[in-house]
């Protein structure tokens, strides 16, 4: 596999400003990922995870320095490329699941396709795959109410990676798992890394970071340690 940087950030700042007050959210991030990594971002509650996920998200700009995704400075694009880019590269996964309630498991899995213009057979055929691959491909018809936490966030997961992502961007997806349902996510997390996907996971429980094979840590906005670690995924 190859060993290229997917993404660099090169002196990133990230500053929230409202009124009088201004908040620096990242200070000088210098960070580089290459294709296949699995890294695990960690830090108090606080310390910028979110903010640096958005940011390699394409959803949130740098208040200074660069973002490169690809070969590509996203800060040169406008808001209909950077939805574009977004769509091409990346899958996200949240905490919160963020389901369309009252949308069954399929139709939540094909929106990504809609928005990339993906023709309707084509969709559902996709959408049905992914939902089979998180092993829910008997509950497509079901609406996230009908469905347990752990299954909602499998229908996130195959709604992140029904568009053939190269990077899954997950922020504290085990948040409201139980131990169970965070040992389902994990595994299947190890799968896609194994399958060649990039991976970016924030969390702040010690157990999960433990089976990426990067842990990158934050305190207040700036990265005090970065070390690799033996995978020690599920075989
Ligand atoms: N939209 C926003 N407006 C103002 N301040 C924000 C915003 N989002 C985050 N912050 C602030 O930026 C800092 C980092 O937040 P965040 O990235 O959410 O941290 P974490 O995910 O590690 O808990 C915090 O001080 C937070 O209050
Ligand atoms: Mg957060």
């Amino acid at each position: 596999m190859s060993r290229r940087p997917l993404l660099i950030l090169d002196g990133v700042d990230k500053r929230y400003d409202s009124g009088e007050i201004s908040v620096s959210a990242l200070r000088g991030i210098d960070l580089v990922i290459t294709r296949g990594e699995y890294v695990a971002i960690m830090g108090a509650s606080g310390s910028g995870k979110s903010t640096l996920m958005n940011i390699l998200g394409c959803l949130d700009a740098p208040t200074r320095g660069h973002y490169m995704l690809a070969g590509t400075d996203v800060a040169g694009l406008d808001d209909t490329d950077l939805a574009a880019v977004r769509n091409r590269f990346i899958g996200f996964v949240f905490q919160s699941f963020n389901l369309i309630p009252r949308t069954s498991a399929q139709r939540n899995v094909e929106l990504p396709m809609v928005y990339a213009g993906i023709k309707p057979r084509e969709r559902a055929e996709r959408a049905r795959a992914a939902l089979e691959t998180v092993g829910l491909g008997d509950r497509a018809q079901h609406k996230p109410s009908e469905l347990s936490g752990g299954q909602q966030q499998r229908v996130a997961v195959a709604r992140a990676i029904v568009t053939n992502p190269a990077i899954i961007l997950a922020d504290e997806p085990t948040g409201n798992l139980d131990t169970k349902s965070t040992g389902e996510m994990l595994d299947m997390l190890d799968g896609l890394h194994r399958s060649g996907r990039t991976i970016v996971l924030i969390t702040h429980e010690p157990d999960v970071a433990a089976r990426a094979s990067r842990v990158v840590r934050l305190s207040d906005g700036r990265i005090v340690s970065d070390e690799r670690q033996a995978v020690r995924g599920a075989a």
